[in-house]
């Protein structure tokens, strides 16, 4: 709280006094809070002036290009960091000692299996099925099985919860890999790092030896790290709107997965990769930016824009570095879609539409060409985003349930009839 206060005039009538709160970085809010109670509510579609929530997790200034996790700049994690660590600061607030770090690589080792059971729940789906789909389900099925840590009141059963979480949704995705390309699962192996064990899940076969390159792992690391939290987006707040009615905690993850695959969301990455096949050639890049500026067209240059960053998405530029890196050690810098979109960059930046509306590009403009390049197919990378941001969910979840909340409930600016009777037969 500070001292302060807003007031709101509405002709006619006192002004409301409205509180002001600061947090630790950002704008100010007004509490409208109680603006109910004098006969009005707020309008703000798509959320872009309201701030739903109160949270420690993550920060981003947008203008500024900033983004940091529990204070911490994502540049410097990348660097110095890794997703499991990172999992750790998300979820407890602080970044593990080495011996915490041990203990919860062991402890997230305890759960990578999941439930025998579940794989029959698989076979349900049909070989042609997205695996964005198959998530959304097997995901909420988690639900049905892990009922001993379920009272989402106590602070331990939610620890074991996101633990579950973060171990077992690597196999959950390397399993909707396997099932749509019709090869026996993979099961986990513990020796192997978080990332290395997800490429051996998706990569090996009963019948070859599957050895991980360690470039490999590292930069699919990079990504799990740059993809882990990004405060209240949409699918984030999707799972907080779910949890406040106290629903079970896989159930809200797999509403946050659902959300999340929409191509203005995560599904970017995988439109983004697409887009770029597309476009085909260097040549191509005119016509295609052409488009994106056309009104009457409703194609828009994919990896591009984004609500909150009116700057270079801090996230994309670890990406492009990666994405450089990864390209030359596998001795493929000249990748033709590699080419088309550093063109597709330089043309849109220097574009006075790009420039005017702070159109840059986003997380997902590089990551598809380094998933690609590591093998990744197109289908799994919103399935990667997704297995990447549970912790950012589970982070946001536990948070929520760890104070007191109560039941997202938004109202609504009514344009429909006024009462009428039924017509009389
Ligand atoms: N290409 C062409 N024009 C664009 C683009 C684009 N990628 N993005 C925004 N615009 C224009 C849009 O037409 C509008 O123009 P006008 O003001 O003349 O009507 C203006 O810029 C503002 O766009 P908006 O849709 O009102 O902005 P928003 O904040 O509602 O949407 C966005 C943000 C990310 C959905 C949008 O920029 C977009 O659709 N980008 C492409 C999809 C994409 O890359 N999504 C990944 C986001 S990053 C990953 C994640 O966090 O999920």
């Amino acid at each position: 709280m500070t001292d302060k206060k807003a007031y709101l005039t509405i002709e006619g009538q006192e002004p409301i006094e409205l509180p002001i709160y600061s947090g630790t970085l950002g704008a100010d809010v007004i509490d409208i809070s109680n603006l109910g109670a004098n006969g009005y509510f707020t309008f703000d579609p798509g959320f872009t002036s309201t701030a739903a929530c109160e949270s420690a997790i993550t920060y981003i200034d947008g203008d500024k290009g900033v983004l940091l996790h529990r204070g911490y700049p994502i540049e410097q994690l990348a660097e110095n960091s890794d997703f499991l660590e990172v999992c750790y600061l998300l979820f407890y607030g602080e970044l593990p000692t080495a011996e915490q770090k041990s203990e919860f690589i062991e402890t997230i080792g305890t759960h990578t299996m999941a439930h025998e059971q579940l794989s029959f729940f698989f076979r349900g789906f049909r070989r042609d099925a997205h695996p964005m789909s198959i998530m959304c389900g097997v995901v909420g099925a988690l639900s049905a099985f892990y009922h001993d840590a379920m009272d989402i009141t106590i602070p331990r059963h939610r620890e074991i919860t996101a633990n579950r979480l973060v171990a077992k949704i690597p196999t959950l995705a390397a399993m909707s890999y396997k099932y749509s390309i019709g090869q026996p699962f993979v099961y986990p192996r513990n020796d192997l790092d978080y990332a290395s064990n997800f490429l051996y899940m998706m990569f090996a076969t009963p019948c070859e030896d599957y050895v991980v390159s360690p470039i490999l792992a590292k930069a699919m690391d990079r990504i799990f790290m740059l993809h882990a939290d990004h405060e209240q987006n949409a699918s984030t707040s999707t799972v907080r709107l779910a949890g406040s009615s106290q629903a079970n905690p896989f159930a809200c993850i797999a509403a946050g997965i659902a959300t999340l695959w929409g191509p203005a969301h995560g599904g970017a990455n995988e439109a983004c990769l697409e887009m770029l096949i597309e476009i085909g050639d260097e040549s191509n890049v005119d016509e295609y930016v052409a488009r994106a500026k056309d009104k009457n067209d409703p194609f828009r240059l994919m990896g591009f824009g984004h609500r909150v960053y009116k700057n270079y998405d801090p996230r994309a530029t670890v990406m492009q570095k990666t994405c450089d890196e990864v390209l030359k050690e596998l001795g493929i810098d000249d990748e033709p879609l590699f080419r088309i979109a550093r063109k597709l960059e330089k043309v849109a930046l220097e574009d006075p539409y790009f420039v005017e509306k702070k159109l840059y590009p986003n997380v997902d403009f590089y990551s598809g060409i380094i998933l690609r390049a590591i093998g990744i197919p197109t289908t799994m990378f919103t399935v990667i985003f997704a297995l990447a941001r549970t912790i950012g969910w589970i982070s946001h979840w536990n948070e929520m349930v760890s104070e007191p909340y109560r039941i997202g409930r938004p109202r609504q600016l009514y344009t429909g009839h006024e009462k009428r009777d039924y017509p009389k037969k």
